[in-house]
């Protein structure tokens, strides 16, 4: 059996004050499960969260990071460092950093490679765009994400990582995939994961489904038995609403 994992993806929202507030608030409603849960602020609240979130289940993600471990790199943050503010995960290839920032499949690869290296759980994001979807590629992008981000990565630390399947247009836009859809493409990542890998760690990788999860449409996405946990956005930034979905939608 694999552990349900909800990430809280906060994007580039709130200051430290508010990641506090936002911490207090929900350690207050929160009723652990056994489900793990990750919060991922900004860089700049990740050592606050870090000290609230301590003595609690909740672990601490960031949502990038660069892969060498120190230089001249201006405006870059190390793996080491996010060890050292207490970071179990990392966020590694949002497609906001693919499009926005040019991130490719070997800079994914490299920085999953480096988070590994460090223990730092990545959780990879990949999924197709709409025009993809439309011409019927969607299977054949994200058969090629999995296998590049992968490339090279052992088996073993393979069976660390988490998978967060975002299609582009499910993020931030109110229009989810269908848990059945979603489910479906998430079947196809483990299959393409199992190719490389093998069945075992196939079975043991967790996949999430991320676009448009709220605490009115967790429940149903958890329902479905590829669909390990969720990566959620908007929805995360409210305390009490993000503590429903971190219970898989039970209050
Ligand atoms: P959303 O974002 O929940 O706001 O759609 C999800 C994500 O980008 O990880």
């Amino acid at each position: 059996m694999r552990t349900p994992i909800i990430a809280a993806n906060w994007k580039m929202h709130k200051t430290v004050a508010e990641a506090r507030d936002f911490c207090r608030a929900f350690l207050a409603s929160y009723a652990p499960d056994g489900g793990e849960v990750v919060i991922c602020p900004p860089f700049t609240a990740l050592g606050a969260v870090a000290e609230l979130l301590a003595g609690s289940v909740v672990k601490l993600g960031a949502q990038d990071l660069f892969w060498e471990e120190k230089g001249a790199y201006t405006g870059e943050i190390s793996p080491g460092m996010l060890q050292d503010v207490g970071c179990d995960y990392v966020i590694i290839g949002h497609s906001e950093r693919r499009g926005y920032f040019g991130e490719t499949d070997a800079d994914v690869n490299r920085k999953v490679k480096a988070a590994l290296a460090h223990g730092l759980k990545p959780i990879i994001c990949l999924g197709e765009s709409l025009v993809q979807r439309e011409a019927g590629q969607t299977e054949k992008v994200v058969t090629e994400q999995v296998r590049l981000a992968y490339e090279g990565v052992a088996p073993s630390s393979a069976e660390q990582t988490v998978i967060a399947y975002e299609p582009i247009w499910a993020i931030g836009t109110g229009r989810n995939a269908s848990p059945e859809e979603a489910n479906r493409v998430i079947g196809l990542i483990r299959q393409t994961v199992a190719g490389i890998y093998g069945d075992g760690v196939a079975e043991k990788i967790r996949i999430q489904y991320g676009g448009s999860v709220n605490k009115e449409n967790i429940a149903q996405f958890m329902d479905q038995p590829e669909i390990d946990g969720a990566l959620v956005g908007g929805a995360s930034l409210d305390p009490a609403g993000f503590a429903v979905i971190a219970r898989g939608g039970r209050s």
